[in-house]
């Protein structure tokens, strides 16, 4: 095989080894594929420590990403640190140098996705993404392609594994946050910084790149609400459970609705049968509704070395086929409209069931008082428990709601927690239908 396309790899951590494993251990499948070879022209990273695992020729190796971006031999760029600001002057600087870029950074993509996407329009090169989203789940592809004569009604998605291995081990095995959050890092999954995770950044950064393909322009990460996991008690997670058959989950939501999209991200109840109620660990799930193809859902490992690898494996493959066949960057990979603007409903104005549990005193008129004041606010009571009194002064009383804006529900919260017979913040996790 004469023809090969040159990658140089920047970032060399868990992903990029990965990636330079399958590489080597399907070379002769992958070459058939395309029609001819992969090279991998350069590994770089700024610690030379981890430039020596990949085991790679010392010619080969560097700790200067200019290297890469100025060789003009290098046809693709592989982008693997992470963070936003290094990641981003990386890819610019690549697709001014008319390299096409292969990046697993969500991050970079919600951030600067006007810039990135219309500098590679501009260009005629191609930026592809599969391993930002579900790792090794083919989803951006599906969406992009796949699902491309649908209408996306709604998307939901555990996009997050950290925070899934914690909810479910706090829901099957009565874990607190904080041991579950332990045994996460332990595994080898969760980072050893884990803010991002665990306070919903790193779904709301996946939620952006999903609804930026599904609706044609870029939805900006600041405009998804966003809550993530870190005051979840376990208290909740087993009444819900017990009493009601709930189970939580970190969910990202966008959904369509008259032309208005709302896109959130938040700890949330569903019913044990749904489908999305079965994922558990560090799995991921993407549920989608599209006008014409109905439900969809793709369900794999969303994150680990592995998982990530095989889907910045298959961009390098796609892209080295399309620059073989002399397609590659013809066409614009995503639709990109930046006169389309996308109209974002606040959260107030969305609507859901809720769960609330009180934390009161246990004495006549409490209760009248509360469902008094989620009267006045247009929230209707579905269901009502309260515990028994035993030795402590404070009793729960559990609250579910039917159908009922969230700017009702937050008016009526913050009037009922300036009560003096409340004696802690009221909590209100939403139930998805
Ligand atoms: N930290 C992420 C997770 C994987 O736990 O899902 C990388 O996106």
């Amino acid at each position: 095989m004469d023809k090969k396309i040159n990658i140089g790899i920047v970032g060399c951590g868990t992903v990029g080894l990965n990636v330079i494993k399958i590489l080597q251990k399907h070379r002769s499948d992958i070459n058939k594929k395309i029609g001819c070879g992969i090279n991998i022209k350069w590994v770089c990273d700024k610690d030379s420590s981890r430039l020596k695992a990949s085991n790679l020729p010392k010619e080969k190796l560097t700790t200067d990403s200019n290297k890469v971006i100025q060789d003009p031999e290098v046809n693709i760029l592989v982008e693997l640190i992470g963070g936003t600001d290094i990641s981003r002057k990386i890819i610019i600087e690549a697709l001014n140098n008319n390299k096409h870029v292969v990046t697993a950074n969500k991050a970079v993509l919600s951030k600067y996705w006007d810039e990135i996407f219309s500098l590679a329009l501009r260009k005629r090169v191609s930026v592809y993404f599969e391993a930002s989203v579900g790792a090794g789940i083919p989803v951006i592809q599906s969406l992009n392609e796949g699902l491309v004569a649908n209408k996306i009604q709604s998307i939901i998605g555990i996009l997050n594994g950290t925070t899934n291995f914690i909810l479910s081990k706090m829901t099957d095995d009565n874990m607190s946050f904080d041991e579950a959050l332990k045994l996460a890092q332990k595994s080898g999954f969760a980072e050893a910084d884990p803010t991002l995770d665990i306070n919903g950044s790193d779904t709301a950064h996946k939620l952006s790149v999903l609804a930026s393909i599904a609706y044609g322009n870029h939805l900006p990460f600041e405009k998804i609400y966003r809550e993530g996991i870190a005051n979840i008690n376990l208290i909740d997670i087993k009444y819900a459970k017990n009493e009601f058959g709930y189970i939580l989950k970190l969910l990202a939501i966008v959904k369509s609705d008259n032309n208005k999209i709302s896109a959130t991200v938040y700890p949330a109840f569903i019913s044990a049968e749904h489908p999305l109620a079965t994922v558990e660990n560090e799995y991921n799930a993407i549920y989608i509704f599209g006008d014409s193809a109905g439900d969809i859902m793709f369900y794999g490992k969303g994150a680990g070395g592995p998982a990530a690898a095989s889907g910045v494996t298959s961009d390098i493959v796609c892209l080295a086929r399309n620059i073989f066949y002399r397609t590659a960057g013809k066409f614009p990979y995503v639709s990109y409209d930046k006169t389309l603007k996308l109209n974002i409903k606040p959260i107030e104005e969305t609507e859901c069931k809720y769960y609330l549990r009180f934390t009161t005193v246990d004495k006549p008129g409490v209760l009248a008082n509360i469902s008094g004041i989620l009267g006045k606010n247009g929230v209707s009571i579905a269901a009502c428990f309260q515990e028994q009194r035993h030795k402590k002064q404070s009793v729960p009383i559990f609250i579910l709601t039917h159908k009922a804006k969230e700017g009702n529900i937050k008016k009526a919260l913050k009037t009922i927690d300036s009560l003096s017979v409340i004696n802690s913040k009221t909590v209100m996790l939403r139930i998805l239908e």
